[in-house]
């Protein structure tokens, strides 16, 4: 079983349990996210206001979880990269790391402006509404989903990158990358 806390070596169940938490909770929400995007605006059909309501508050949750692992992250050692790796590998993987700490707070907060910006508060599972930070205007709506949009992409390209490169460690080198990430 891996300690609760990082060591040079691994990951600790903590950073474990966020990571697996928020990758299930993003690529779930990038799923719904184009899923529900194509949907028609039909009018007496509300199938696509639902899975946009639930597409926001399981977002806000993401972002309650970055905010915890962000803490986490800064107050903890970083475990080394596995020994061996050329140089480039070594600053692509932190590079891909670094990328989805931005993804992890952009993508809910250009959801929140955007949803402002459209004239509709955010609510947290009924417990709150968010406050507004802009007020209603056309323009940055449409600015915010074209980002929303864009970083979507970005994710699911970065994430093919991150799977692919794991997978690569575990099948290919034999090495223990993915295993660091298992409890
Ligand atoms: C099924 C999909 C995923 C797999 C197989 C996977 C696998 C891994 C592995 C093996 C590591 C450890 C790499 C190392 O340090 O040697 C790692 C780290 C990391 N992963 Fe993933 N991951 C997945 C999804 C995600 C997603 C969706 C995100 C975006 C939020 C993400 C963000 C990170 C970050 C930021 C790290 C660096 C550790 C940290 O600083 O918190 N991963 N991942
Ligand atoms: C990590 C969190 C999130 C991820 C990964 C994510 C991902 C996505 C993706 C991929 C789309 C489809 C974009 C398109 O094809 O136009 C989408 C749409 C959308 N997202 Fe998010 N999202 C997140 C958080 C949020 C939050 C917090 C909100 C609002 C509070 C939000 C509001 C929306 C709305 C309203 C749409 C529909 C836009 C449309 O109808 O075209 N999202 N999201």
């Amino acid at each position: 079983m891996a300690p609760i806390a990082n060591t040079e070596d691994r990951y600790g169940l903590v950073a474990i349990v966020l990571h697996w938490s928020m990758a299930l909770l993003m690529i779930g929400l990038a799923a719904l996210g184009f899923y529900m995007a194509a949907l028609p605006d039909a009018g007496f059909d509300t199938k696509k206001i639902t899975l946009i309501l639930y597409h926001k508050e399981f977002g806000l949750l993401a972002f309650v979880i970055f905010a915890l692992r962000l803490g986490w992250r800064v107050t903890q050692v970083l475990p080394k990269l596995v020994e061996h790796l050329p140089e480039w590998q070594m600053v692509a993987a932190r590079f891909v790391h670094l990328c989805f700490y931005g993804l992890m707070f952009a993508m809910p907060m250009t959801g929140w402006l955007m949803s402002s910006a459209a004239g509709i508060p955010v609510s947290f599972f009924g417990l709150f509404t968010l406050p507004d930070f802009i007020h209603r205007n056309d323009h940055l709506f449409g600015l915010f989903i074209e980002l929303h949009k864009w970083l979507g992409y970005a994710l699911v390209l970065l994430l093919a990158v991150h799977m692919g490169a794991a997978l690569r460690h575990h099948i290919v080198f034999k090495d223990d990358t993915l295993r660091r990430m298992l409890p």
